[in-house]
């Protein structure tokens, strides 16, 4: 079968490309033993994804399995000039990485032939817009202050937001560190906030995510290539005409505390099922909730508590307040004796932070349920500039 063949193909390959040809052999054969479904996943590695064109990368991007979000600090004294050598610089590096090729310079080139879906994607906050010389777009700042935050500045703010993901862990790690080597003069990091979905291939494509509560996450989200997506998604203003607005918030997840629930509870508690993600009102995933079905005793199927009724706000959901969930979960060590220390990255992309999300996250913030559970510990908003053509750099709608 070709899956089989190819594989074949590419370990002899890697033997006379200086692998001992019998150490090579021994491979092969080793995999005709294998489980036929092991010995035929088709290999993923080679996948790219375009780096030039209108949008930038990674926004419509189907998600890739591990992210990294890098928050960077300018340095002082890195004026326009500065800026837009360092945007060309870095756009550079996205544009060879995510095909496959070494960065100039790459120091680890090897790494760079595994592109495994690689997207690089850029975004800027207030000052960077400032010393640009660009006018700030309004949303363009801090979030309100909302009463359910314990934010930290250690996952917060930043004046240049680097998403970075694939669907292979080392080629995120090379990524990175490529273009944090060439940020290094103009900007220093501030945060990473690494998060994952699951392995590329576990699950058929298109499946909705689950966060680490188990829940199916990100049903109701506009979708991709349609009316809906562009108008919720594409900003048509200005400098950033073809770009969106990202909002990432660090939100942690007591696990412990949602273990104590018993299933009904947490169905209630979103309004959705475990099993599938199926309205409580019955249906399969994609099927619409019915909110004014009720119980027997009078009360409502979809709690007004629950998690979807409060984001979805007016019946049916204003469109003016659509966003685009595009989160990973985050897993990290635990600390002063706890079981677990994780959550989730919420990331959201939107033309108006203002229009669309903060209406939505205030309402949460009046009233959820799952607040009992999650706590936001950092926040920030950055703006994406759109994407660029070959030749080109990302951030040159607003430094050219
Ligand atoms: C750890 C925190 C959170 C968890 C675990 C969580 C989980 C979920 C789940 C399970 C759903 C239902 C399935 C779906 O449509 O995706 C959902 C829906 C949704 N969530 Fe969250 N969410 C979190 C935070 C947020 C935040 C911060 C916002 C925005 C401020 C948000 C906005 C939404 C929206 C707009 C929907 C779709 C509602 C609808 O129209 O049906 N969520 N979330």
């Amino acid at each position: 079968m070709r899956p089989r063949q190819s594989r074949r193909q590419f370990l002899i390959g890697g033997a006379a490309a200086g692998v001992g040809a019998a150490a090579a052999l021994g491979t092969v054969s080793a995999l005709d033993h294998a489980p036929a479904a092991q010995a035929e996943a088709p290999l993923n590695g080679g996948h790219t994804v375009p780096f030039f064109g209108e949008h930038q990368a990674g926004v419509d991007t189907s998600p890739q399995a591990h992210a990294a979000f890098v928050g960077l600090d300018l340095r002082d004294g890195v004026d326009r000039e500065g800026l837009r050598r360092m945007m060309r610089l870095l756009s550079d590096d996205a544009a060879r990485l995510t095909q496959g090729a070494p960065a100039l310079a790459d120091t680890e080139p090897e790494l760079a032939a595994v592109p495994a879906g690689l997207t690089v994607t850029f975004g800027v906050g207030a000052r960077f817009v400032q010393r640009a010389g660009g006018q700030t777009p309004a949303w363009l700042r801090p979030l309100p202050a909302f009463g359910i935050d314990r934010l930290r500045p250690e996952f917060s703010d930043g004046d240049l937001l680097v998403q970075i993901a694939a669907d292979d862990p080392v080629t995120v790690a090379h990524a990175s560190r490529m273009l944090l080597k060439d940020a290094r003069s103009f900007a220093a990091v501030r945060w990473v906030q690494r998060g994952f979905r699951r392995a590329y291939g576990s699950t058929p494509a298109g499946t909705t995510m689950r966060n680490l509560f188990g829940q199916v996450d990100g049903t109701a989200n506009p979708v991709p290539g349609t009316p809906g997506f562009d108008e919720a998604v594409w900003s048509g203003q200005g400098w950033l005409a073809g770009g969106t607005g990202a909002v990432v918030r660090r939100i942690h997840m007591d696990l412990d505390g949602w273990d104590a629930l018993d299933p009904t509870g947490k169905e209630a508690s979103v309004g959705r099922r475990l099993a599938d993600g199926a309205p409580l009102t019955g249906g399969s995933e994609h099927d619409e909730p019915d909110f004014s079905a009720t119980t027997p005793l009078g009360f409502p199927v979809i709690a007004d508590y629950s998690h979807v009724r409060r984001a979805r706000g007016e019946q049916p959901a204003a469109p003016a307040e659509r966003i685009f969930r595009r989160g990973y979960n985050y897993d990290d060590t635990p600390v002063g004796g706890d079981v677990s220390n994780s959550g989730l990255l919420f990331v959201s992309f939107q033309a108006d932070v203002d229009r669309q999300f903060v209406p939505i996250q205030r309402r949460l913030d009046e009233l959820d349920l799952l607040n009992r559970w999650t706590t936001p510990i950092g926040s920030a908003v950055f703006a994406i500039p759109p994407g660029c053509r070959e030749g080109g750099y990302i951030g040159e709608t607003l430094l050219g």
